[in-house]
């Protein structure tokens, strides 16, 4: 191995795999579906299998089951865009339709715009194509469109070329929960279309929402000029690996000839499009609102209880809180402990574009999708004890750094 002389985008990569932590470890990790609420598919599946497999066993079209495709166009639609079955390419989740977004648009160089902080998942995807971040802070009412609005206005004046799409999660943004205002959606996509820039939105957890009404979606809003990745992953079940890009025909073409998979499982989608099409979405959509508001509750109960320290903003759906430690504790220092004490959690230092940028240190995102009620209890009790272990040292290595 060490003669390998590895591609660029590898290179920097960890050469060894992750191991899985001890067992009883509370996992606020990743955006891990909440096991209780995984539908039962068995019904579709034995349709896929039986009934459907000379469809389902073979390879399938590129751009995905035209049954599916229609679906999607039909939800979108629903949703208020203008979509048709054309312009729906499926694939294999919403990271997938990213890298394909990533391929068709970007070169060496290139640039792309992200909040600051962004969708940690999304950081490396676009850096393998060897691409910058130009970040953008966001403020409660989603991406600081003015301040997008200058920096392509400077990079015009400098002669620079602009960035080839502008990436957001506007509803339930991961990792903040803020979800983007009217106002601003609008704002956006009008600055992207003066400044011709695909906008890319990315909105897994649309419909995972609390309390409050929807927004528009950038793509009801922006049209052609909007390529929206969408998944069934946090619908309906990650495990599946179904998604969809939603784009002008003449991308969705291209998108399709770069798949190098000859198409997404036609199995997987098949026993999706029985679900949706046999009409129990929209009931399983409501217990997933019922199951991730109840876990959004008890952990926002617990950080109030046991990591006062903490603030938060109060996310009106998605998975995850994003926590502000105290002023001067150390997010990283603080995961690691949290691990340590049977707890896993992400240090806000993951979710920037560009790391050493001056951002924020004391940041930390925990996931309330996964665990159960008593679990999020017991987790926040031992992230509130790795903060104080932390907090102690610091004071400690500080009062000993003062003159005697
Ligand atoms: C913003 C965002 N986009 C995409 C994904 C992943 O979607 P998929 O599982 O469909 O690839 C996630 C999951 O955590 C996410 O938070």
């Amino acid at each position: 191995v060490d003669s390998v002389s590895f591609a660029r985008r590898a290179a920097s990569l960890a050469s060894a795999l992750p191991s899985s932590p001890p067992d009883g470890t509370i996992a606020f990790d990743s955006g891990h579906a909440f096991p209780g609420v995984l539908p039962d598919l068995s019904a579709e599946a034995d349709r896929a299998l039986g009934r459907y497999r000379a469809e389902t066993l073979q390879y399938g079209p590129r751009p995905g089951l035209p049954g599916l495709r229609q679906w999607i166009a039909e939800y979108l639609v629903a949703d208020g865009a203008t979509v048709t079955a054309d312009e729906i390419l499926a694939v294999n989740g919403a990271k997938h339709g990213l890298e394909l977004v990533c391929r068709m648009l970007l070169d060496e160089g290139d640039s792309v715009v992200v909040t600051a902080p962004t969708y940690f998942s999304a950081i490396p995807i676009i850096r393998s194509f060897g691409a910058s971040f130009v970040e953008i802070p966001q403020d409660r009412w989603g991406l600081e469109v003015g301040q997008l609005a200058e920096v392509l206005e400077q990079s015009k004046r400098d002669g620079r070329p602009l960035p080839k799409f502008i990436y957001d999660v506007p509803d339930f943004h991961n990792p903040t929960g803020v979800t983007m205002s009217s106002d601003r959606r609008i704002a956006l996509v009008e600055l992207a279309a003066r400044h011709r820039i695909p906008l890319v939105e990315d909105s897994p957890y649309r419909k995972v929402r609390f309390e409050g009404s929807s927004m528009p979606t950038l793509k009801a809003l922006g049209g052609a000029g909007v390529i929206q990745l969408g998944s069934f992953a946090k619908l309906m079940a990650p495990g599946l690996r179904v998604g969809w890009v939603a784009a002008a025909t003449p991308l969705i073409a291209r998108m399709a000839m770069l798949k190098t998979d000859a198409g997404s499982s036609p199995l997987n989608q098949r026993i999706v499009l029985e679900f949706c099409a046999g009409g129990k979405l929209p009931a399983h959509t409501e217990r997933v609102q019922t199951t991730y508001r109840t876990n959004r509750d008890r952990m926002l109960a617990a950080l109030r209880r046991d990591l006062p320290e903490a603030t938060t903003r109060v996310p009106q759906g998605g998975y995850y809180f994003w926590l502000a430690l105290p002023d001067g504790v150390d997010g990283k220092a603080v995961t690691r402990e949290a691990a340590a004490n049977g707890v896993t959690i992400i240090a806000g230092n993951r979710f920037y574009g560009n790391p050493n940028a001056g951002h924020p240190r004391n940041r930390v995102r925990l996931a309330y999708s996964h665990a159960t009620g008593e679990e999020i209890d017991e987790g926040v009790r031992r992230v509130a004890r790795a903060l104080r272990t932390v907090s102690e040292a610091r004071s400690v290595a500080a009062g000993s750094a003062e003159p005697a």
